[in-house]
């Protein structure tokens, strides 16, 4: 049964860079976060994805490029959850299409001229939602239609928010900077609406540890159970 989730959408890694609060950008969106040796490491996986996905606001925060530039690969597909369709034109993105394949996945409240313009940039828009991206089915749909085996999901923390709510994402990787930046409006490495109590979370096991430059990288598989470790917390307490 397990193999067969993963015959009908790609295996997603989660990759983010975080403050040592736990911030993912300022609250003016600095999002130059992790050191020079991780943003290599994070060009080698790139080269070793078939997809790599950001949400719509990174791309009007960023103008971000997603290729493989500071290594030697191949540029994986790059894919951006946009319903509305508002990846503007002249983003890097955009301009690039023609060389670099690039696919938007809206939903059916992306105005029509919008959708167009992009198509015409060289740009492959697909509309699978209603009101916004339905994540699981732009993932099937990226397995099916584009023969994605491996998507490295790149944030931000809002899109990251839904594919973790909708149990999407297999593993995390994430690059600890050794700064602090405080900000209560400052996104952290998970946003949308949140869960109530920790038995709800998303439950991750721990399976490296590792010094990169000046960064700490963390690497986890998602699963196993977060009541537990509420359990833990709770026993703690009570014996203390
Ligand atoms: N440090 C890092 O590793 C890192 C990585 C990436 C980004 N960032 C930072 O994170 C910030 C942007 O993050 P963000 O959380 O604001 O935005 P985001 O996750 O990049 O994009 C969120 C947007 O994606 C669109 N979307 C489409 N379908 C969605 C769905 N099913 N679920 C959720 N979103 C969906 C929504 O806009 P529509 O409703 O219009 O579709 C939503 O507002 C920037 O400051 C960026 O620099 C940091």
């Amino acid at each position: 049964m397990g193999g067969r989730v993963h015959r009908e959408r790609p295996f997603v890694l989660y990759n983010v860079a975080v403050t040592a609060d736990g911030k993912v950008a300022t609250v003016d969106g600095d999002s130059r976060v992790s050191g020079r040796e991780d943003l290599v490491e994070v060009h080698r996986l790139r080269a070793e994805f078939d997809a790599v996905a950001v949400g719509v606001n990174t791309v009007l925060a960023d103008d971000p490029m997603l290729n493989v530039r500071l290594v030697d690969g191949e540029d994986p597909i790059r894919v951006v959850f946009d319903s509305r369709c508002r990846t503007p034109a002249d983003s890097r993105l955009v301009k690039t299409a023609g060389s670099i394949p690039t696919v938007i996945y809206c939903s059916d409240v992306a105005p029509e001229d919008r959708v167009r313009e992009l198509e015409e940039a060289g740009v492959d828009v697909h509309r699978v939602g209603e009101e916004r991206v339905d994540v699981a089915a732009a993932l099937r749909h990226l397995a099916r239609e584009y023969g994605v085996e491996r998507l490295l999901l790149e944030g931000g923390p809002t899109l990251a928010w839904s594919f973790f709510k909708e149990g999407l994402v297999d593993e995390v990787r994430m690059a600890i900077a050794p700064v602090m930046v405080g900000g209560s409006e400052a996104p952290t490495a998970l946003e949308g609406e949140g869960f109530s109590e920790v038995v709800d979370g998303v439950a991750l096991e721990l399976t490296s540890v590792e010094k990169l430059g000046r960064d700490v990288i963390l690497r986890f598989k998602v699963g196993g159970d977060a009541g537990s470790l509420a359990e833990e917390h709770e026993s703690a307490r009570s014996r203390g």
